[in-house]
This record gives structure tokens, C-alpha cells and sequence, in this order.
């Protein structure tokens, strides 16, 4: 028995010594000094020992058990201890590896001018007003003095989705409903942009997508000299304080009198070029005063309410700040182009 004993020790130490980690050792563990490991099943056979004998195998039992405990003990500190220096290598930063930069995006340069412009009617009281871009025929046209077979709709093409509703031709309908909703009280300062739509075939200053952006003021005593102030400011803003703005008569079923404004060239300074055509303008947008029409349709009294409106191409606008030569950029979306715009260049 005392040979049995020790071969199991031997057995045993060889094992723990043998492990390489944890959960070996704990099978070990368990294996050797569970409640029914090897040693409880030799020292079953006390009984066929002689009384002198038993107490000393029982105390033998116990040194055997004690010695394994101690040596799995001893090799878990080890293992513990190896482990531990296994994390610190693996989670070593080498400080002298290069960074990875960080690639960030730009803003679209078409959103750029229209927050630029929002910005800037924002600050002179307007709110921005929104509308849908699947509209209803009455808005797009007829609230704005453009009755059904009226000449001028053909100067808008459009996809029409049903007889009485149509993809918006323009963001003149948000001024018919943002007047509608103030039931006949003023005053209104609202800027609206928005996506509209055209039948038009793509070319370099053409697009049957683009955007617009509407200006709409109502109130009493609201007059022409108001609409070239407001017009005036933005122009300079947008393309330098030097620049003087003109109006030019011209035709619009919503606004009498309608005016085309135009901008003295910013690349020539007014001089004459081939972008101005030698003009020394360049047209940005079609405005007037509101038809009285449009605002009795809407139910403001024309006899005490007059306003202004205007509308404008932020591409157009864009196309200019920028000297870029074909609207379709704005929608190819070629990296190329759009970093340009990037802040962070
Ligand atoms: N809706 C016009 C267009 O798309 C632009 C326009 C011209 C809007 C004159 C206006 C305006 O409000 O007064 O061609």
C-alpha cells in the first residue's frame, strides 16, 4: 500500500509538473484529491492491515494528498504568473507605428449654398418654409394666377402623375400654402427650398432635378424699392461686396410688375467678358410684387396686404461662386469634384 501511495504520488507530481495550463491542472486537481480520487480508493484497503500499520498509512494518505495540494499550489502560481505576462505582451502598443488617418467627408457643395443662403434670410427675420414635391396641381399653378391651358405653363414642362397632380415644377407652390395657412393675416417672411422637377433632357445647364430656392414677403406698405434692398444684400453677400444689382423688366403670371435681376459680373468686375457675354451682367433670378390675384386666391385682401417674391437656382448660384461649367456635377457626384468642397483639404 505504502508503494501504491507513492507511485501515485510520483504519478501525480509528474503530471503537475507536466501541465502547461490552468485548465489541466484543475483537471489534475480534481482527478487526484476529489472525494473519490485514488488515494481514498487505496486507503479502502486499510482494513486488511494489522492496527500498527493503519494509522501509519492513514497518516501516509495524508502526506501524499498534502503533497500533491501543495505542488498543483505551487504550479498555479506559476501558470497565473505566465499567463498574466502572456496579456501584457499581447496587449504591448507599439508607440512608434505610423497613425492610420482618418478620411472624412464634405459637405455637397450644392447644400453649402443653401445653407449659406438660408443663413442669410435667416438673419433678415425669415423662417424657412417647406413644401411637398408631389404637389397638386392648383398649387403649383393655378394658386399662382396660372389657370388650366394658361401659355405660360409651357414654360414649365412637367411629369404629371395624374391629371391634378404633378412632380413641382418650381417652389413657388409653398408660397400659395404658407399664404393659405395664414388665413388672410400678415405679415409672411418665408424662404422655401426644395427639390423640383422638370421634362428637360440633361445637359450642362440643364436638369430634370435641381433645386430652388423661393423668397415670399407680405405685409402692409411692402413695396419694389423693398424687394431691390432685400436683393441687393444678397447679392453681395453671396458674390462679393462690390457687386450692384439690376432689374430688368420681364414676365412672371404671379408677380406684377415681374422683374429678371442680374448681378454685375464677378468675373470681369462688370468690364465685359466671355461669361457675361460681354454684358457685364449675369442674370440670378426671376422676382416681383405678388400678383393681386395670387393673394386674394389665398385670401389676404390686395387692397391692404402687397408683398414681394423671388426665386432662384442655388446651382445657377453655386455655378457661379464656384466657377463650375456643368450643372451635372452637382449630380454625378464624382468624389473628384465633391472634394474640392471639403473644409478639411
Ligand atoms: N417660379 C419661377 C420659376 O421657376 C421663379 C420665380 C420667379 C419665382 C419670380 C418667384 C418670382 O417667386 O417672383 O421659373
Amino acid at each position: 500500500m505504502e508503494q501504491q501511495l507513492k507511485a501515485l504520488q510520483t504519478e501525480a507530481l509528474q503530471k503537475i509538473e507536466a501541465a502547461d495550463n490552468l485548465k489541466d491542472l484543475n483537471d489534475i486537481r480534481v482527478a487526484y484529491l476529489g472525494k473519490k480520487g485514488p488515494v481514498t480508493e487505496i486507503l479502502k484497503g486499510m482494513g486488511k492491515l494489522s492496527a500498527e500499520e493503519r494509522p501509519k498509512m492513514g497518516a501516509l494518505g495524508n502526506e501524499v494528498r498534502g503533497a500533491i495540494a501543495s505542488s498543483i499550489e505551487a504550479k498555479q502560481t506559476v501558470l497565473e504568473q505566465a499567463e498574466i505576462q502572456k496579456q501584457l505582451e499581447n496587449e504591448t502598443i507599439d508607440v512608434t507605428l505610423p497613425g492610420r488617418s482618418v478620411k472624412t467627408g464634405c459637405q455637397h457643395p450644392l447644400t453649402r449654398v443653401v445653407e449659406e443662403i438660408e443663413d442669410l434670410f435667416i438673419s433678415m427675420g425669415y423662417t424657412v418654409a417647406e413644401g411637398p414635391e408631389v404637389e397638386k396641381d392648383y398649387y403649383n399653378f393655378e394658386a399662382l394666377n396660372l389657370p388650366k391651358g394658361h401659355p405660360a405653363r409651357d414654360m414649365q414642362d412637367s411629369f404629371y402623375i395624374t391629371e391634378d397632380i404633378l412632380m413641382r415644377t418650381h417652389t413657388s407652390p409653398v408660397q400659395a400654402r404658407t399664404m393659405e395657412k395664414h388665413k388672410g393675416q400678415g405679415p409672411v417672411k418665408i424662404i422655401c427650398p426644395g427639390k423640383v422637377y422638370r421634362r428637360d433632357n440633361d445637359d450642362a445647364t440643364h436638369s430634370h432635378q435641381f433645386t430652388q430656392i423661393e423668397g415670399l414677403v407680405i405685409d402692409e406698405n411692402i413695396s419694389m424699392g423693398d424687394l431691390k434692398g432685400t436683393l441687393e444684400v444678397f447679392a453681395k453677400k453671396m458674390f462679393g461686396e462690390d457687386r450692384e444689382i439690376r432689374l430688368r423688366p420681364s414676365f412672371f403670371p404671379f408677380t406684377e410688375p415681374s422683374v429678371e435681376v442680374d448681378v454685375s459680373c464677378m468675373f470681369c468686375g462688370g468690364e465685359g467678358c466671355n461669361i457675361c457675354k460681354g454684358t457685364g451682367w449675369i442674370e440670378i433670378l426671376g422676382a416681383g410684387m405678388v400678383h393681386p390675384n395670387v393673394l386674394e386666391m389665398a385670401g389676404f385682401d390686395s387692397k391692404k396686404y402687397t408683398g414681394f417674391a423671388f426665386g432662384m437656382g442655388p446651382e445657377r448660384i453655386a455655378m457661379l461662386k464656384y466657377g463650375i461649367d456643368d450643372i451635372r456635377h452637382f449630380y454625378t457626384n464624382d468624389v473628384r469634384f465633391l472634394k474640392q468642397f471639403s473644409v478639411h483639404q
